[in-house]
């Protein structure tokens, strides 16, 4: 039986990159996981890529709209959500003296703004346990050359996991991680103005096997349960346990080398 089965994943972003590399393990480990992202053709593929147990939802993060009709897909279908992976994300190079009004507008819009709506229009559907994770960039950290509005952003998306950890606290959704990753290549986007001597990934290109990693520890943020403000006080032979099952592993900025070949 897999860690997760049973579980109901919505994995935004999920038909390239990290979210297809995450559905792909979600559903490995029995979760069902509905897939989104703007590219239809690219979903159909990861959807078949995946194989089974997979639903693609074509929508823009960024546009309200297209998130009612991601959730009311879900809401349809499952019911509800056990796990959301709030990932979806793009970025492009540009050095101060040449960032664009175009290019700030798009990356916030779908980092930031699409992040926040993507997770408030998700919690109707999100029962007590349930897990919500951001992806973050080692970039919301620390400078990083004629990256600074892509980073800005996900400096946003670390404040949302500590601010909304808050907010959160008295639901019963108590796993929520922003999941800090570096990658050898950057995004598509990214990717296609690349300049290796100012990519961070480049210096600090780790070793093969980390990726295994963050992927492994998704499943855990999205599995494990702790007990929320709203649930019964631990009886006495249950509380010697807790602290094991209450690690907080969820709650924090989690950092922490990503390498994909
Ligand atoms: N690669 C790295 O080294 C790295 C490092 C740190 C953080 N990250 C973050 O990791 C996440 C995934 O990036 P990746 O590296 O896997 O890049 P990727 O392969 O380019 O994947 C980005 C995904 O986001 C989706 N997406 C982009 N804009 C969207 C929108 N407006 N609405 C819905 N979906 C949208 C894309 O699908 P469509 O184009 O079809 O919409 C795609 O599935 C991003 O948040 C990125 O910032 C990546």
């Amino acid at each position: 039986m897999g860690r997760l089965t049973g579980k109901v994943a919505l994995v935004t972003g999920g038909n390239s990159g990290i979210g297809l590399a995450s559905a792909k393990r979600f559903v490995d480990e029995g979760a069902f996981v509905f897939i989104a992202g703007r590219r239809r053709t690219e979903l159909d593929k990861a959807a078949a890529a995946i194989g089974h147990d997979v639903r693609a939802l074509q929508g823009d993060v960024s546009k309200l709209d297209d998130l009612d009709q991601i959730f009311a897909a879900v809401q349809a279908e499952k019911g509800h959500l056990d796990v959301l992976f709030a990932n979806a994300g793009l970025g492009s190079l540009a050095p101060l003296g040449a960032i664009t009004e175009a290019q700030f507008d798009l990356t916030f819009n779908v980092n930031v703004k699409g992040t926040l709506f993507t997770v408030q229009k998700a919690l109707p559907l999100m029962n007590a346990g349930a897990s919500i994770i951001l992806t973050g960039s080692t970039t919301g950290s620390k400078g990083t050359p004629a990256f600074s509005v892509y980073s800005a952003t996900k400096a946003a998306i670390r404040n949302f996991a500590r601010s909304w950890a808050l907010d959160l606290k008295d639901s019963g959704i108590r796993r929520l991680a922003s999941a800090t990753i570096v990658r050898s290549t950057w995004g598509r986007a990214a990717a296609s103005a690349r300049r290796p001597s100012t990519i961070q990934g480049e210096a600090t290109k780790p070793i093969g096997r980390a990726g295994v990693l963050i992927i492994s520890l998704l499943i855990a943020c999205a599995r494990r349960r702790t007990r929320g403000a709203l649930q019964p006080p631990l009886s006495p032979s249950t509380r010697a346990e807790e602290p094991r099952r209450a690690t907080p592993i969820c709650r924090t900025v989690v950092a922490f080398p990503f390498f994909v070949s």
